[in-house]
């Protein structure tokens, strides 16, 4: 029999937009489930969304619909992305689907009839936002007095109520004991150091519902009509409710325990501390390893609405594909760590791995096989010593990316994907296949480039998992249409004979960052003002803020503005933002000006435009160039239109 494995991500709140942070888990999740079918193994990978609470009750309100309709609507934006990076669920649980909320209904009473549950009388600060209570120690107090939620910063309230307890407390010991007992069941190491620290203290009962006067969105609490479920213990079911938890005892028995679980490591404690209790409460094992992944900081900060950064992966995906998305969020960072994500730092990674390592081996090899070689698979001929260094290298390189993916150590994986590929370019340049042809040496022309093209084939089986598009199209480029790990360790696994296509390059370099991106870049930095450098961030921070003051007639007047044609147009040569174009005002020669509008437009969409210029500027260094004016462009952050003149009036013309 085939063997098991079942992986699972957060599920993630239904009212955010979907985020790299979102995406990251998912994708890591989505690779290894990927190289597990690979191997034939039955996989299982579950995601889904957590759509109970305050906030999506909240929301539905604000927009005048029932909750569930509100996030029958939202959940769309999550199924969506998943399909556009590929990814291969095999299944998707809402906690709002009756099979979710009956195992949750079903566990909550059997845990009240064992006197796992207890009513109390309760009172603390309640932090509307966060749906939880804080202690006196836990808030923080604003500088007016006011007392706040620790991890969002709104005020909390003291509230004084009745609620149901779940006996938390008594399994605390069980689970030190089993944190001591089972090393790798928090990964990485660094998260288990933090969790055993957080397990000294007295971990006390856990506050499972919430009042339905307050809360109407929830589960309801099966013998107490006035209370629902508290959404975390809700949600965490769903790793057993989605796999049969008494439902199914077989489906269930066959799945649970997990293989792994993944988590961002801010929801560590709900998914060791509540999770781990309330399955040995249940009687039931916890997985063998949840492993909680770092975050990303985006262009060196933190992501958040207010500043702007929220990357949204499907922006990536239009931009950069989704192959290249999964690929280089697996490649730049260790996944326990934190990370940064940048759009420069994207390019640089894919022109060095994809297009420079990988594409250009696929290339060369195709491409001389065809040329010399009539396009078809030749004969492996005798390997020389090189050849057999070569194949052990591979070997080597394969048993690092099998230990590195087991291991969720995806950059790792990356890294030995990348030695294959860099052996197979050492190679060529080594043997000069290029001289073997001009020699008339075929037959160890043969023998270089088929173990060329097997390292192709090697290369883009171990790509499959992280992009699997172009793993597949590189494949089928040699013929094989069905891959599979076998001889995947070996130089030996193409058929003779079988006729291969160069096609496309796999990897086109990338020389600019794609328009859209260049344009979000722009909205987050600011930068608006055409014939300007990008404002440092507190100047432009203090332009958004301040309205201006009334002027008169006259101040205006000190503005000369004129009607300007744009008679040519290039880049900066050192600010992707910027475009240097020579605007004729009507005077001698052209002003030469430098406008940052290249997020929104290339050189040629502007060549011969009526645009209105500030032509009483003083002269401007922009980043080496100079500029002798300034165009007007519309667009408070970035730059959505360019100031025309709807009559091609003669430049130079005054405007007021
Ligand atoms: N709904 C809960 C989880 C319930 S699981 C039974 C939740 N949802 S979430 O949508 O807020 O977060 C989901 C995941 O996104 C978490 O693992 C979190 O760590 C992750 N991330 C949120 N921001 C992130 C980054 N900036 N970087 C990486 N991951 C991040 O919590």
């Amino acid at each position: 029999m085939a063997e098991n494995f079942y992986i699972t991500t957060p599920l993630y709140y239904v009212n955010d937009a979907p985020h790299i942070g979102h995406a990251y888990t998912t994708v890591a999740a989505d690779v290894i489930s990927r190289y597990r079918r690979l191997k034939g193994h039955d996989v299982h990978f579950l995601t889904g969304t957590d759509e109970h609470g305050q906030k999506v009750f909240r929301a539905a309100e604000k927009r005048g619909m029932g909750a569930q309709e509100h996030v029958d609507d939202l959940v769309q934006r999550f199924v969506a992305l998943w399909g556009r990076l590929d990814i291969t669920h095999d299944d998707f649980i809402r906690t709002t689907e009756p099979r979710h909320k009956r195992v949750v209904q079903t566990v909550l009473q059997r845990l009240y009839d064992r006197g796992e549950i207890h009513k109390e009388s309760y009172a603390g600060w309640y932090s509307t936002s966060e749906e939880r209570y804080w202690t006196d120690k836990d808030v923080v107090v604003g500088p007016d007095g006011t007392k706040l939620c620790p991890t969002s910063g709104l005020p909390v309230e003291w509230i004084e109520e009745e609620n149901y307890f779940f006996k938390m407390g008594a399994y605390a010991d069980r689970l030190r004991a089993w944190v001591q007992e089972h090393p790798d069941w928090i990964r990485p190491e660094a998260r288990r150091n933090e969790l055993l620290g957080a397990l000294k203290k007295d971990i006390g009962d856990l506050c499972i519902t919430r009042p339905k006067s307050r809360l109407p969105w929830g589960i309801p609490i099966p013998w107490d009509d006035d209370y629902v479920t508290y959404v975390w213990f809700d949600a965490l079911l769903n790793y057993i409710s989605a796999v049969g938890f008494t439902a199914d005892d077989e489906a269930f028995a066959h799945r649970w325990p997990a293989n792994f679980q993944l988590l961002g490591k801010d929801i560590l404690t709900t998914h060791t501390i509540y999770w781990g209790t309330m399955l040995f409460a249940l009687g039931l094992t916890p997985a063998d390893c949840l492993y909680a992944h770092g975050w990303w900081t985006v262009e060196g900060r933190k992501m958040s609405k207010s500043v702007g950064n929220v990357v949204d992966p499907n922006l990536l995906v239009d931009a950069y594909g989704s192959d290249s998305v999964r690929y280089v969020l697996m490649a730049e960072k260790a996944f326990g760590a934190d990370g940064d994500f940048s759009h420069k730092g994207f390019q640089l990674r894919y022109n060095a791995d994809l297009a420079n390592k990988i594409g250009n081996l696929a290339n060369r090899a195709l491409t001389m096989t065809t040329n010399w070689l009539g396009g078809v698979v030749p004969e492996l001929g005798p390997a020389t010593e090189q050849d057999q260094a070569l194949a052990a290298e591979v070997a080597s390189a394969v048993a690092e990316y099998d230990k590195a993916v087991e291991a969720l150590q995806y950059h790792e994986a990356v890294e030995a994907l990348l030695r294959v590929a860099v052996a197979g370019n050492e190679y060529i340049q080594v043997q000069e296949p290029w001289a073997l042809n001009k020699d008339g040496q075929t037959e160890r022309l043969a023998g270089v480039l088929r173990r060329s093209l097997e390292i192709c084939r090697v290369t883009a089986t171990l790509l499959l998992p992280l992009c699997p598009g172009k793993g597949a199209d590189l494949l089928t480029r040699m013929g094989i249409t069905t891959a599979t790990l076998e001889s995947i360790d070996s130089l030996d696994g193409l058929t003779v004979g079988q006729a291969l296509t160069v096609g496309e390059p796999l990897f086109p370099r990338m020389k600019d960052l794609p328009a859209a991106i260049a344009e979000a870049l722009a909205q987050v930095e600011g930068g608006t003002k055409t014939g300007g450098d990008a404002p440092s961030k507190n100047k432009k921070k203090s332009r958004k803020a301040e309205p201006k003051q009334p002027i008169t007639v006259d101040d205006f007047g000190k503005v000369e503005l004129k009607a300007g044609r744009i008679v040519s147009a290039a880049p900066h040569p050192d600010a992707e933002r910027l475009l240097v174009l020579q605007v004729d005002l009507g005077e001698a020669s052209p002003r030469q000006i430098v406008a940052g509008i290249a997020s929104r437009y290339g050189s040629e969409a502007v060549v011969g435009q009526s645009v209105i210029v500030v032509a009483n500027l003083l002269p401007a260094d922009l980043r080496g160039v100079e500029s002798q004016g300034m165009l007007l462009a519309a667009g408070a952050k970035a730059v959505l239109g360019l100031a025309t003149l709807s009559e091609d009036v003669p430049p130079g013309t005054v405007i007021r």
